[in-house]
């Protein structure tokens, strides 16, 4: 039978969630961790895992999506496997909603239509992200790095730091419930809002310039600036809390927040030398991947 196989990326947010929703720019990465989707074409109409039907998940509404579209009318049966933790943050859902949308679009097509798998992949999003910004599924789609708008798309920039590394605070959360706790606050506060939403435009130029000369100590200090924002608007947590001190008393230069918050992962900005240290400090409490940036996006994998 007909097999295709497809891999997306995960992300990290280096700066800017939340205020992405309000269409504000986010300097966003892909990561080397993955979700690969086996699929195959199966009798009965629907999506299918291991002989069971899904519905109401992101992988079941992205591909529904594509059938619709495409006008395919036989069912699809999944395998899905993934090195990105679930729920964390770092772009699970999207890189498994936009390989399952591309093994649909490969079925019913013969080829990746990119643009119907990017609008598949949303689709599937609004089932998690209450009202997603398309950060997430634009870079599972593309890959590499740069500066996302919800207004403007997304653009590639070339983001000269190799590696990040990553803290799981092992809290999971759901994106939908932290993006409505920022709703409220906007609600609340309307007039600090702006001038929040001011303060991160000017962390991402000033990001943009440290970048430049990949001066390191200066983007730490603007990540602790966009954490501080993030902890006003209410989506930091103890253990995320915890997590950032242990890092910057171990030596980092800085650490945020990456995706939604609530719990769910911090980045560390670190030297490479003192890596193993920073991991050490971190790990007797929490799991930490030391990943690498700039990785490639949707992927037609050999079968
Ligand atoms: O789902 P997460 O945790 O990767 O967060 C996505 C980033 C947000 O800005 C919080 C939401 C969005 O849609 O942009």
């Amino acid at each position: 039978m007909e097999k295709v196989v497809a891999s997306a990326p995960g992300k990290v947010i280096l700066f800017g969630e939340h205020f992405v929703v309000y269409d504000r720019p986010a300097i966003v990465s892909a990561i080397n961790l993955r979700a690969y989707v086996e699929a195959w074409k199966y009798d009965e109409p629907g999506v299918w895992i291991r002989g069971r039907r899904l519905s109401n998940h992101p992988a079941s509404r992205a591909i529904e999506y594509i059938f619709g579209k495409t006008g395919f009318t036989s069912g699809i049966s999944l395998k899905i496997s993934s090195d990105i933790p679930a729920s964390v943050g770092l772009g699970s859902s999207a890189s498994i909603s936009v390989a399952s949308a591309a093994t649909a679009s490969l079925l019913s097509l013969k080829k990746i239509d990119i643009e119907l798998v990017k609008a598949a992949a949303v689709e599937g999003e609004k089932i998690v992200h209450f009202n997603p910004s398309g950060i997430d599924t634009t870079i599972a789609l593309y890959g590499g790095g740069g500066v996302y708008r919800k207004s403007s798309g997304f653009m590639h920039v070339d983001i000269p730091l190799k590696k990040i590394l990553i803290v799981n605070t092992g809290r999971i959360r759901k994106t939908g419930e932290m993006v409505k706790r920022v709703k409220d606050f906007m609600e609340q506060n309307k007039e600090r809002f702006n001038m929040m939403l001011e303060k991160e435009e000017e962390i991402i130029r000033d990001a943009f310039d440290a970048f430049k000369n990949m001066d390191l100590e200066k983007l730490g200090k603007l990540m602790l600036e966009n954490q501080n924002l993030l902890r006003e608007l209410g989506v930091s947590s103890m253990e995320i809390d915890e997590a950032i001190k242990l890092a910057l008393d171990a030596g980092a230069y800085g650490a945020k927040i990456t995706g939604a918050g609530g719990g769910g992962c911090v980045i560390c900005l670190v030297d490479e030398d003192k890596i193993e240290r920073i991991s050490k400090a971190l790990s007797s409490k929490f799991k930490t991947y030391l990943t690498e940036l700039s990785a490639v996006g949707l992927k037609e994998e050999k079968t």
